[in-house]
């Protein structure tokens, strides 16, 4: 499954809930199973700051924790001209559960870059040096 238009839609529309008092940068991520299903997620902010969780790892865990496993690409939607990418954190949980997803980037002027997480995370820590 190769077309993103329902993953990119489901991305913007998550945007539209996020928690972001703080920063007012607002993100939406769209994460799809190979089973098809799609998972969304949006940035959550909290008081201290520290305790925000991104988007992508809202869409991941969420999809985790519904017991789905084996993903093929996630969007990420924020209003920006250089394209927003996963931040450190973000990369690390994508790689332990998706391993090289696509990664479509989107802004919602209709700028969009695909990338492949290997790419962007490069000698990934994982399970296979435990
Ligand atoms: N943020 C995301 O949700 N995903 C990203 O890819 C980059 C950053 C959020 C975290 C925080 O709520 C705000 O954007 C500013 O860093």
């Amino acid at each position: 499954m190769t077309d993103y238009d329902a993953l990119i839609t489901a991305a913007k529309q998550a945007r539209e809930n996020a928690h972001a008092p703080f920063s007012n940068f607002r993100v939406g991520a769209a994460l799809r199973a190979k089973s098809g299903r799609i998972f969304t997620g949006c940035n959550v902010e909290n008081a201290t700051l520290g305790l925000t969780c991104c988007a992508e790892r809202v869409a991941t865990f969420k999809a985790v924790s519904e017991g789905e496993r084996g993903f093929d690409a996630i969007a990420v939607v924020a209003d920006t001209d250089a394209l927003t990418p996963p931040c450190g954190a973000c990369r690390q949980i994508l790689w332990e559960f998706c391993g090289d997803i696509e990664i479509i980037l989107v802004n919602p002027h209709g700028a969009s870059e695909s990338l492949r997480l290997q790419g962007l995370f490069p000698r990934a820590f994982d399970a296979s040096f435990l």
